[in-house]
């Protein structure tokens, strides 16, 4: 047994992560999440942390936010009995509510009930959405961790198509296409129950994805298919059965979310909260947030290493191409989901001159 600080509660952990469940790496995750709570400012919220563990993300909100009852939910009983524990021993107990059931079961004995549901499972979210779907109120909001990113990004085409019943294959842009799918899946299952979806915040790190809706009773469901040439690697959302740059015939893929991926206020304040000095892991999440901040709402990304290589050019810098992009009167960004790619309302064919233009500036320099 050992003890973990983790923002402002010390939790009593097993040696194992076979008795129960703690992955300080998540950590990162879990100031983000207390963060996002704290920028919304609900009070009284009831919050449902549905897949528990240890108790580390029920107890920190429970401590850490304006969240009048914290739910905590675990399938093992083992896990249960430490959230008893840490909550007690971190003066929580008052606020939250224990219990040991099946995700499922649990969520389909609270109907339009909670203001907040955070959902980080082992793998994928996708079982507990219709549930998930019936419990939450409309106006309240959402949390969602996926861990089986290769499935939801189109990596592995067979697996999405059975998990999530979605066409996908590999594309360039798969983080993006993964969260878009991910937020796909469930603007679906919220939309059974007249519920629509906006994005918050969403977030990807090496094994996980991370998004954050509102939910509410009015919106637009803004699912789209996306064409992919699978030959130079062009996504667009626009309809086209030939690739714009080389012609080949595209592959028309999705449903996927095709609205936008953040609101900008929202990840402001966030960035305000993280400034609390108990965030240990403030100086990452802060640099994710700015990241987010700093990207331009506009599907997809060009892969300017990529690009390059497949030319035969040299790779120009990522910033000679978004100053140049500039001149010509273009918006560029960098993007969190690849750092050797930037966004544009610019076309490719518009990347690939400015290339020719670094590649010949290249062998100038070289020769001279
Ligand atoms: C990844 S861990 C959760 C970690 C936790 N959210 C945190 O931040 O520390 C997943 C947890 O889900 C529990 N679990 C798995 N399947 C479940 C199910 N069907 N119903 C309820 N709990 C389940 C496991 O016992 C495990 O504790
Ligand atoms: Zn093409």
């Amino acid at each position: 047994m050992k003890t973990v600080k983790e923002g402002l509660v010390s939790l009593r952990i097993p040696d194992s992560k076979k008795e129960v469940f703690y992955n300080p790496e998540m950590e990162l995750s879990r100031d983000i999440s207390v963060a996002f709570l704290q920028a919304l400012g609900i009070k009284n919220a009831v919050v449902c942390d549905l897949l528990s563990a240890a108790g580390a993300r029920a107890i920190r909100y429970a401590k850490e936010t304006g969240a009048a009852k914290v739910y905590a939910n675990d399938v093992s009983e083992n896990a249960v009995n430490y959230i008893k524990e840490n909550s007690k021993a971190n003066g929580a107990d008052n606020k939250i509510v224990t219990s040991c059931s099946g995700a499922n079961a649990f969520l389909a004995s609270y109907k339009k009930y909670f203001d907040f549901i955070d959902i980080d499972p082992f793998g994928s979210p996708v079982y507990f959405l219709d549930e998930l779907a019936k419990a939450a109120k409309p106006n309240s909001y959402l949390a969602v961790t996926a861990t089986d990113c290769g499935a939801l990004a189109g990596v592995f085409p067979k697996t999405c198509a059975e998990r999530y019943g979605i066409k996908l294959e590999r594309t360039e842009c798969f983080k993006e296409v993964g969260v878009r799918n991910l937020i796909g899946v469930l603007t679906a299952s919220l939309g059974k129950q007249k519920l629509f979806v906006s994005p918050l915040l969403s977030h990807v790190t090496k094994h996980y994805f991370r998004i954050f809706l509102k939910i509410s009773d009015k919106g637009e469901k803004l699912l789209g298919n996306f064409y992919h040439c699978s030959n130079c690697g062009y996504c667009t959302f626009d309809r086209v059965a030939k690739c714009e740059v080389c012609k080949s015939p595209t592959s028309k893929l999705g449903p996927i979310w095709s609205g936008n991926l953040y609101d900008k206020d929202v990840c402001f304040k966030i960035l305000d909260a993280l400034k609390l000095p108990q965030f240990k892991k403030s100086g990452r999440a802060r640099k994710i947030i700015l990241s987010l901040i700093g990207e331009m709402e506009q599907p997809f990304y060009y892969d300017i290493h990529k690009i390059a290589g497949r030319l035969s050019n040299n790779t120009p810098g990522i910033e000679f191409v978004m100053d140049e992009l500039k001149k010509s009167g273009f918006i560029s960004s960098r993007t969190q989901f690849s750092d050797t790619s930037i966004k544009t309302d610019a076309k490719i064919g518009d990347i690939i001159s400015i290339i020719g233009i670094s590649d010949k500036l290249q062998r100038s320099k070289r020769t001279v």
